[in-house]
């Protein structure tokens, strides 16, 4: 596929994840509860988590952002739900890399995650892709402790 034609995909992926967010909404009783902001602007995400038996059973979240930032969260819950927590962990290190531009492994199945492949060239828009990843991180590694 032509490059454009790529990046009018991405973005038209991107843009139905900001307006139709997958997995919009709080978990009820017992699940791990995440607030997390980018201070630079101040948008927030509220994400809660279900991990039991070692697999993340179900995501949602909730909060205020940019498109990247709400799509980012949307496209997040998609892909971790029915995954064991290694696997959210090790997709979440693949996405860090490929928003730091680096070499990332692309064995795995990303879904609609690779189209946010390109934010990785405008620096100032990654903590917005990366925030709600940020919140899955810390949610993980609370329920370790
Ligand atoms: Fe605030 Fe993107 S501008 S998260």
């Amino acid at each position: 596929m032509a490059s454009n034609n790529l990046d009018q995909l991405y973005r038209t992926v991107i843009m139905d994840h900001y307006k139709n967010p997958r997995n919009k909404g709080s978990i009820e009783d017992g699940a791990l509860t995440i607030d997390m902001n980018n201070p630079t602007c101040g948008d927030r995400i509220h994400l809660t988590l279900q991990v039991t038996d070692g697999v993340v059973q179900n995501a949602k979240f909730d909060g205020e952002g940019c498109s990247i930032s709400m799509a980012s969260a949307s496209m997040m819950t998609q892909a971790v739900k029915g995954k064991k927590v290694e696997e959210a962990l090790q997709l979440s290190t693949v996405f860090s890399e490929m928003m730091l531009g680096q070499e990332y492994d692309d064995s795995l199945d990303l879904g609609d995650i690779e189209a946010l492949n390109g934010v990785s060239k405008f620096p100032a828009r990654i903590k917005c892709a990366t925030l709600a990843w940020k919140a899955m991180e810390k949610g993980i590694s609370e329920e370790e402790k």
